[in-house]
């Protein structure tokens, strides 16, 4: 064959074998710009939703009435809405920029903030420094991306009602104890006349004075730990002294019971270490949690049943802790027991060994607390409870 035809043939196979792949390519780029217009539209909606979402977060943080602080790691105020602003008194937009020291003046919240940073949530409260300022909560979240979440509340009415709620319990009590100490005298001295008098009274009378009698001596334990209760709450009525020996006040505590125990069948056993330090705290008061613990504990104690005060050294905390086996705490009640009023069932109680006005552990919560201390109980129905506070040591103790 003529070699120019052979060339001419091997060129038009060449070309076609070209053309063919510039076709195929020619699809495949056609295909890869659709996808990436495809893409590009896809994002351009993403950024779009984005945009949307933030212009939604930044219009909710302005509708709530909390104040919304986002915080930098450092401490710094990221942004803040318009409720955080009047809240703590500042104009508008002058909050970003400035250290949470600054925007608050109050190191509480600094350090609650730290406490936030490292343990994910905290709070605090603080009292605005300028003459009326309401009272803040300040709650602390961990952001997941780096920082903090502050949210401020204004609990300035919340405070109030309680204050007033305060003085009206600690009012109403002063005026109830001298008239109600009076009737409780006078029911006394006219059982005793009526014991003293041998024949002539009908037995169903000298029963109903007898009533008379215990039912007055209820009404004036409830008065009395009523005013105690409203006292110890409005504060300032701790009186602590150093190198106070629990083991010691514990043990002399519980003997103010013994009687009471002996009179229901139940035994009384205390046991101490010799290496429980010293706390600082209000002897008197501390003692009357003992008291309201031990007290419970023979009341809800059955005959024959066994008490054992406890006082040891655990960590950097004094615990001191009353077992019985009584009827127990259900799950459900152990931390509404610490409520005042609060009685898991009334019917329940041992009819000799008196009523009560639920308030012994709401008072024994508040002494503890006073100190720094907590308070709580470990029970199961019907196996008995032990009651415990734990105090922060303060060092040896001097016996
Ligand atoms: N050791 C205990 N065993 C079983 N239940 C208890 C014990 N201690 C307390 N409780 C339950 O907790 C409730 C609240 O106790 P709290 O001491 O506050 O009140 P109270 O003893 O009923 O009355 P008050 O102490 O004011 O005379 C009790 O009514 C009882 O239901
Ligand atoms: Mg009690």
């Amino acid at each position: 064959m003529d070699p120019w035809i052979v060339a001419s043939l091997g060129l038009t196979l060449v070309t076609v074998v070209v053309a063919a792949i510039a076709i195929r390519n020619g699809r495949e780029l056609t295909r890869a710009l659709a996808t990436v217009r495809r893409l590009r539209a896809a994002e351009a909606r993403h950024d779009e939703a984005i945009a949307q979402g933030g212009a939604e977060q930044a219009g909710l943080l302005q509708a709530v009435n909390a104040g919304v602080l986002r915080i930098d790691p450092g401490l710094r105020v990221l942004a803040a809405n318009a409720a955080a602003h009047a809240l703590l008194g500042r104009a508008e937009g002058t909050l970003p920029g400035r250290s949470v020291m600054e925007a608050f003046l109050d190191t509480g919240v600094e350090s609650m903030a730290q406490v936030a940073l490292t343990q994910g949530t905290a709070r605090t409260e603080l009292r605005r420094a300028d003459a009326d300022g309401p009272t803040l909560t300040v709650m602390g979240r961990r952001a997941p991306g780096g920082g903090l979440w502050l949210v401020v509340e204004d609990v300035s009415e919340l405070r109030r009602l309680q204050r007033i709620r305060t003085e009206f319990i600690d009012n109403l009590s002063h005026e109830l104890r001298t008239p109600l100490t009076t009737v409780s005298l006078l029911a006394e001295t006219l059982s005793r006349e009526a014991d003293a008098i041998d024949v002539g009274l009908p037995p169903k009378m000298r029963d109903r004075i007898g009533k008379i009698e215990v039912e007055t001596g209820h009404l004036v334990q409830m008065v009395n730990e009523l005013l105690d209760l409203s006292r110890i709450e409005s504060g300032g009525t701790l009186h602590p002294v150093d190198g106070l020996d629990m083991a010691r006040l514990a043990a002399q505590s519980a003997e103010r019971l013994r009687l009471f125990a002996d009179r229901q069948g139940v035994t009384l056993r205390v046991e101490t270490s010799d290496d429980v330090p010293a706390v600082h705290g209000d002897g008197v008061r501390l003692g009357q949690v003992v008291v309201n613990l031990v007290h419970n504990a023979v009341k809800f104690s059955p005959d024959g049943g066994e008490i054992v005060v406890r006082v040891r050294h655990e960590g950097d905390e004094v615990v001191t802790s009353v077992q019985d086996h009584g009827v127990g705490v259900p799950r459900d009640a152990h931390d509404r027991v610490f409520e005042r009023f609060y009685k898991v069932d009334r019917a329940r109680l041992r009819a000799e060994a008196g009523g009560g006005t639920g308030l012994g552990l709401a008072i024994a919560r508040h002494v503890v607390e006073q100190h720094g201390g907590r308070i709580w109980v470990e029970s199961d129905e019907g196996t008995g409870s032990t009651f415990s506070f734990a105090l922060p040591a303060a060092g040896d103790v001097k016996r």
